[in-house]
């Protein structure tokens, strides 16, 4: 079974890889094509955690890669945040689900600790939970979205302590909803974007 490099250890993306690779813990490993952990930048100060992957990341092996990820990065762009530079992107699941389901519970409880050891090597101030399900596989919220969203909350215990996590629509829902109207969930999340490049901007200048 693989291990999940010990918390505290030095951040060894390589060991990382090839174990997370590697993983058994639960059913999707034995559908996926390849774990897909992450693009981005590993010292940024956002983090971004989505759902699962779809079939094109899957595929390619990078997270947000498909039209959700074509959008997402569109998006990023609009509030002058570049994915290479600014944001390390990953899921709380790392396999494929069958027919794009979403995870189960015992999925994102196998996937925790890889989760975990990427929040803690790259130990973002910020981060962003896109969708419910990174929402309920993150802080345990289970519904809400619509009224969390946009909102800052402060991250509790030895993890998340001292961390903002900002609940984002996910941009698969934006997909299905693409109005870009004021008050509609496209502008909210242009919105938010905005707030979390300029917090991001807060940061960096206080360094
Ligand atoms: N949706 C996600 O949540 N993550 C991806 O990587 C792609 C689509």
């Amino acid at each position: 079974m693989a291990d999940a490099p010990a918390p505290g250890s030095a951040p060894d993306w390589a060991a990382f890889a090839m174990a997370c690779g590697a993983c058994t813990r639960c059913g999707l490993s034995s559908g996926r094509e390849q774990v897909v952990i992450s693009r981005g930048h590993h010292e940024a100060r956002l983090m971004l955690i989505g759902e699962a992957p779809g079939a094109t990341e899957d595929a390619q092996g990078e997270p947000f890669v498909g039209r959700s990820g074509q959008l997402l990065d569109q998006l990023l762009a609009e509030a002058g945040l570049d994915p290479s530079r600014d944001i390390y992107l990953c899921n709380a699941v790392k396999c494929r689900p069958p027919d794009n389901r979403r995870p189960r519970g015992g999925e994102l409880a196998a996937c925790r600790p890889w989760l975990d050891q990427q929040i803690a090597w790259v130990d973002p101030p910020l981060i962003g939970l896109l969708g419910a399900t990174a929402l309920a596989g993150v802080l345990g919220v289970k519904s809400g979205m619509t009224q969390l969203r946009g909102q800052w909350l402060a991250g509790e215990g030895p993890l998340l302590g001292g961390r903002l996590l900002l609940p984002l629509f996910h941009p698969s829902y934006l997909l299905r909803n693409p109005s870009g109207a004021e008050g509609k969930p496209k502008w909210l999340t242009r919105e938010d974007l905005r707030g979390a490049a300029e917090r991001l901007r807060q940061l960096t200048a206080s360094l």
